[in-house]
């Protein structure tokens, strides 16, 4: 079985930090969201994967490599449009050939992994099987209707969900998914849906399968989502310390702390995790916070927050908290008076204060 991994798209909603970014390689517990994805996917058995890229494929593929890093064989296969799912498939036809596949969405984390989806869709006799899970609004979802585990009806993003199962970013296909796809007409979105391209495979008769998700499920398209992803990963983090500490700082939970990463006369409250070339100095750093490279931080307190690499951040007089900072930034707390707000920010930016 091969594998089929998209990694294109704009990233709209996690603008400004996609603006110089795929949204993919955004970080969770200080790892690329795409790696967890590959991860997943080797972990299923499948190692033969075809990577789809987009305008961002230069980034995607300087961090993935040949996939060895991971077990893998890694292909890239460019996108001319992001046209949607099924025409992402479409892209990689010569790739996928006439064996079977799993596809996964390069943006999306599973807990409970795609082991369980991949071995009933080989254990039994289905054209596809899907990865399903209740939600609270199916209406931003593609959603189907189950009679037992049998998939009979699927519906992109209706307006008036049938039921509250929405589909998780997961699919296998058996090759006859190429003949559906070649009936598809746009969606009202304009894009190649894989939702309908499913439902043509369901009024052929042929049988789709579904499996619940074990565990959490993130789609990690908004900033919030990133946060409660990297909440979610943390959650899992087991304590290992291997840069320096000094005397006058306190490490209390389940922290990391990376080589060549300095902490001094800080408090750090884990779970949190500190890259390598990170540098904390009188600052507190709480509950699920990953620091990136490079990162400096000085006399602030922070907490439930993504930096990225190398930013900068000293002088806050307010705790920082529920923030997704990107590459390179600088905030800096102001002691000279007369007090206020002097901000650069890029296009798109967002800051409470
Ligand atoms: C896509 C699919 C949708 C699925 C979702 C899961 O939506 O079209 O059926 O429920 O992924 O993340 P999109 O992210 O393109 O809005």
């Amino acid at each position: 079985m091969k594998g089929l991994l998209l990694a294109g798209g704009t990233g709209s909603r996690l603008r400004p930090l996609t603006y110089t970014g795929a949204k993919q390689l955004i970080p969770v517990a200080n790892r690329p969201i795409l790696f967890y994805a590959v991860d997943a996917m080797v972990a299923s058995g499948i190692h033969d994967i075809g990577v789809i890229v987009g305008d961002t494929k230069d980034e995607v593929m300087h961090a993935l490599g040949d996939g060895g890093q991971f077990g893998a064989n890694i292909t890239y296969i460019p996108q001319s449009a992001p046209l949607g799912l099924a025409h992402a498939v479409k892209s990689a036809r010569e790739f996928l050939g006439d064996d079977p596949f799993l596809m996964f969405l390069g943006d999306n984390l599973l807990r409970g992994g795609l082991g369980t989806l991949v071995e009933r869709f080989q254990a039994g006799d289905y054209a596809a099987s899907i990865l399903l899970t209740a939600v609270d609004d199916p209406r931003q979802f593609g959603v189907a209707v189950l009679e037992n585990d049998r998939v009979v009806r699927l519906v992109e993003k209706p307006k008036e969900p049938p039921s509250n199962l929405a589909l998780v970013g997961a699919y296998c296909f058996q090759p006859v998914i190429h003949d559906a796809i070649a009936q598809l007409k746009p969606s009202w979105r304009g894009e190649y849906e894989i939702t309908d391209a499913i439902q043509c495979l369901i009024d052929w008769n042929l049988n789709v399968d579904s499996t619940r998700v074990e565990g959490w499920w993130k789609d990690t398209g908004r900033p919030e989502d990133v946060l409660e992803a990297n909440r979610l990963v943390l959650e899992d983090l087991a304590t290992r310390i291997e840069g320096q500490v000094d005397g006058e700082s306190r490490i209390t939970g389940r922290v990391v702390i990376e080589p060549g990463a300095e902490v001094v006369r800080s408090d750090i409250r884990g779970p949190v995790t500190i890259a390598g070339g990170a540098r904390i100095e009188d600052s507190y750093i709480g509950p699920y916070t990953a620091v990136g490279p490079q990162v400096v931080i000085r006399r602030t307190e922070i907490e439930n927050s993504v930096i990225l690499a190398d930013s900068n951040i000293e002088d806050i007089q307010e705790r920082i908290d529920q923030s997704l900072i990107g590459r390179g930034v600088r905030v800096a707390g102001g002691r000279r008076r007369p007090r206020g707000l002097r901000l650069v920010l890029g296009d798109q930016s967002r800051i409470d204060v």
